[in-house]
């Protein structure tokens, strides 16, 4: 903070560049003097899948369940930093600035900022909005959508909760999707499930519904997502053609290495990863269950785990009681998290404090209001 004494909050914002030469000892002490000065007023939410150092200086982690309750729950703070990725930003604007919680802190907004705009999901932005209406519609000219059910995973843009909340939907993460399908299929015949095919999938078999009602609905496809008007008209569960690039390159193979060199390990994956892992795994879990499972178990164990590589490195190192392996032989990271560091957060912090705030995610109220209907739903189904 020292090199900035002399700014005032009518001077234009910190440039980013500066920061990228500073020493990680020299950003962790600015940010934690940020920290220090702003108190209560300042939350910092940190994905599993940060980096160390950022989760060291972040108050609250958790998977994007827990984050989401989080966001919802704090009346004290007026600013969220998110470290993690768009989606989470966005949700957290729409639970932290909703009427209630707006109510609550005499109608002031909490400023939402996410260090790096860059840091997006490309599962994400694997279903967009026009495409999802477009399917939907084409839906309609085989099927009665009033029976449908759309389904988004959380890992998905505003604007497609906002599109759950018109049509009498709901927002699943990877910790609630059994209990949403179930609340899903409670109301209406079937489910259009968006934008993850493996977490759609995964959730179905292990309910017990056929792969056979299962069509996989691709957006670029000519006509009715690559499907025949029967395979629609049979099914229960649509899953769109999307899929986590960090997840997919989990396989079968990497499974069958781990058990034969390590008779009794056990296979613990995220359900983003194909069907052929999430069927061999020994347990299945978002990444909160994953950090419970390893954290509940008796030294000694032997894990193999296929989620995202930082968190895995994280656990070896808060877990040497265990032995703990990475699933794949290939890194699997998430690029995008990643983008968020020390850099990137000492800069949005020093901008926050001085009354600047840089990279604000503000959802627009008209979708944000939508979007809130499906994200209460997803609160209340666990
Ligand atoms: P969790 O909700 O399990 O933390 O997953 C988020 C995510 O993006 C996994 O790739
Ligand atoms: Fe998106 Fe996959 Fe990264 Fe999770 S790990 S944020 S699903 S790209």
């Amino acid at each position: 903070m020292s090199t900035h004494a002399s700014t005032t909050a009518d001077s234009p914002a910190y440039e980013l560049a500066p920061y990228k030469s500073l020493s990680n000892e020299t950003l962790h002490a600015r940010i934690q003097a940020v920290r220090e000065q702003m108190g209560p007023e300042l939350l910092i939410l940190g994905h599993h899948y940060q980096q160390d150092e950022v989760i060291a200086l972040s108050d609250l982690r958790g998977d994007s369940y827990q984050l989401s309750q989080l966001a919802a729950a704090n009346t004290e703070c007026r600013a969220i930093v998110f470290c993690g990725v768009h989606f989470m930003a966005e949700t957290a604007d729409i639970l932290a600035n909703r009427a209630e919680a707006l109510a609550a802190r005499d109608g002031r907004r909490v400023d939402v900022i996410l260090p790096d705009l860059a840091a997006g999901c490309s599962m994400a932005d694997m279903a967009e909005i026009d495409q999802v209406e477009a399917a939907w519609e084409e839906l309609g000219e085989v099927i009665d959508t009033a029976q449908v059910t759309p389904v988004t995973y959380i890992n998905s843009a505003a604007s497609l909760k906002a599109f759950c909340g018109r049509h009498g939907g709901i927002v699943c993460t990877s910790s609630n999707a059994a209990a949403v399908l179930k609340w899903a299929f409670a109301r209406r015949e079937r489910v259009l499930f968006f934008p993850d095919q493996h977490l759609g999938r995964n959730t179905s078999l292990a309910m017990g519904i056929p792969i056979e009602q299962m069509p996989v609905w691709d957006p670029l496809a000519d006509e009715l997502g690559g499907n025949d008007e029967a395979a629609l008209t049979d099914s229960k569960v649509i899953l769109w053609k999307g899929h986590c690039s960090v997840h997919q390159m989990f396989t079968a193979a990497h499974v069958e290495q781990f058990r034969e060199r390590h008779p009794g390990i056990k296979i613990l994956v995220h359900p983003e990863c194909p069907r052929e892992v999430n069927d061999l795994a020994d347990v299945s879990g978002s990444t909160g269950k994953i950090i419970e499972t390893v954290k509940a178990s008796p030294p000694g164990t032997q894990w193999a785990i296929g989620t995202e590589l930082h968190l895995v490195n994280r656990l070896k190192a808060e877990h040497p009681e265990q032995e703990i392996h990475f699933l794949s032989p290939v890194v699997c990271m998430c690029a995008t998290m990643y983008r968020i560091d020390l850099a990137h957060l000492c800069w949005s912090l020093e901008n926050l404090a001085v009354g600047r705030p840089v990279n604000l995610i503000q959802v627009d109220p008209e979708i944000a209001q939508w979007s809130l209907v499906t994200l209460e739903r997803m609160l209340e189904v666990k």
